[in-house]
């Protein structure tokens, strides 16, 4: 029996995000290649005309999975019966700009669409924020969606994991699907800490430490780190714009892996609402690693942190607290 249709909201649909975005979720790329699904797509009046043409070429693109386009700049209409909200909407960050600049800009949006979404989503909505600060913004609509589980409002954070794989994957010369358990802890910033501690590759002998097989601590604990700290500043500089296609492909894998579980003896990285594990700061998002298994995640426990990683967990967090002073004194 065909699956009864998932609503997915995407705002900032109509931008380069949501553009790679929208086709990946009606292929099947985000909820499985037998799960229907109908798009609500959000923007603002400026952008009312480029997202109508989004939806005409949905239509042309005749999608088998796709049952159904909602293409709105009004956020009751966008947010309504959404059972997987993407919040992609905001301000990106240019060439030249930290992500504290975009703050004021993106947390009063996200104070406002977090009452849209409370009161007009399916109960039990997942909430991926990727905008800029992801983080914050995710506390944000946390804060204002009082009665949304904590649970259900995450950021995404899984680009940064994808990227530490890529970058081991090119220095081991190994399949980036032979790498796994790397960790983003903290935050969608340059403060984030990559860690590859716990990682491992497959090998025609069996799984390995990343760090025995790379056999280089300098460049583990130094290039490997900034290069993935920077890369999105990296991408801007290339490409004059932010990452797109890499962004939507990361949220595909991080709702999927969330609404449909991480494979057994793996992790992956999402920003999530912080009880205190591993000494981070509670009541921030944080990245994690967690597993995720009948639509739940939870924070992989018990791993060991050596006094270098302490230390980077520690910063990143305070990062965290600062930012969540600056939003709401921007909010005030
Ligand atoms: P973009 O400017 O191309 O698109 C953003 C879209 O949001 C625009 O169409 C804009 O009109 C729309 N928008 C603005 N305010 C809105 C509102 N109130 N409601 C709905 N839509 C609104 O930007 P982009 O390159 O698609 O990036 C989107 C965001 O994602 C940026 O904040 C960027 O920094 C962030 N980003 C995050 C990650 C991550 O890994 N977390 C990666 C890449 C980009
Ligand atoms: C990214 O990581 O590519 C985005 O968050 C863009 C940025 O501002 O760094």
């Amino acid at each position: 029996m065909a699956k009864e249709p998932v609503r997915v909201l995407v705002t900032g649909a109509a931008g380069q995000i949501g553009y790679a975005l929208v086709p990946m979720i009606a292929r099947g790329v985000m909820l499985g290649a037998d799960q229907p699904v109908i798009l609500h797509m959000l923007d603002i009046p400026p952008a009312a005309e480029a997202l109508n043409g989004v939806k005409m070429e949905l239509v042309d693109a005749a999608f088998p999975l796709l049952k159904g386009v909602v293409a709105t700049t009004d956020v009751v209409e966008a947010c309504t019966g959404v059972n997987v909200a993407v919040m992609v909407g905001g301000f990106p960050r240019k060439e030249g700009m930290e992500r504290k600049d975009v703050m004021s800009k993106n947390v009063s949006i996200y104070k406002s669409q977090a009452f849209a979404l409370e009161q007009h989503a399916a109960p039990n909505c997942k909430v991926l924020v990727v905008a800029n600060p992801a983080n914050t913004n995710a506390l944000i609509l946390k804060e204002f969606a009082p009665s949304i589980p904590a649970k259900n409002i995450t950021c995404l954070t899984r680009l940064d994991h994808n990227r530490a794989l890529g970058q081991i994957s090119e220095k081991l010369n190994v399949q980036v699907s032979d790498v796994k358990n790397v960790i983003i802890w903290g935050n969608h910033s340059s403060s984030q800490y990559p860690d590859v501690n716990h990682a491992t590759v497959m090998t025609p002998s069996g799984e390995k430490p990343v760090r025995k097989l790379v056999k280089d601590d300098a460049w583990l604990n130094g290039e490997f780190i900034t290069t993935v700290q920077q890369r999105g500043a990296a991408i801007i500089k290339a490409r004059k714009l932010s990452s797109a296609l890499s962004a939507a492909s990361a949220a595909c894998d991080h709702i999927r892996d969330w609404v449909l579980g991480t494979p057994e003896g793996t992790w992956v990285s999402m920003g999530v609402y912080s009880d205190g594990s591993y000494n981070a700061p509670a009541g921030v998002i944080y990245s994690f690693p967690v597993t995720c298994k009948n639509g739940e995640w939870t924070i992989v426990q018990g791993l060991a942190i050596d006094e270098f990683s302490r230390k980077k967990l520690d910063l990143t967090g305070q990062e965290l607290t600062e930012e969540k002073e600056l939003a709401y004194s921007c909010l005030s």
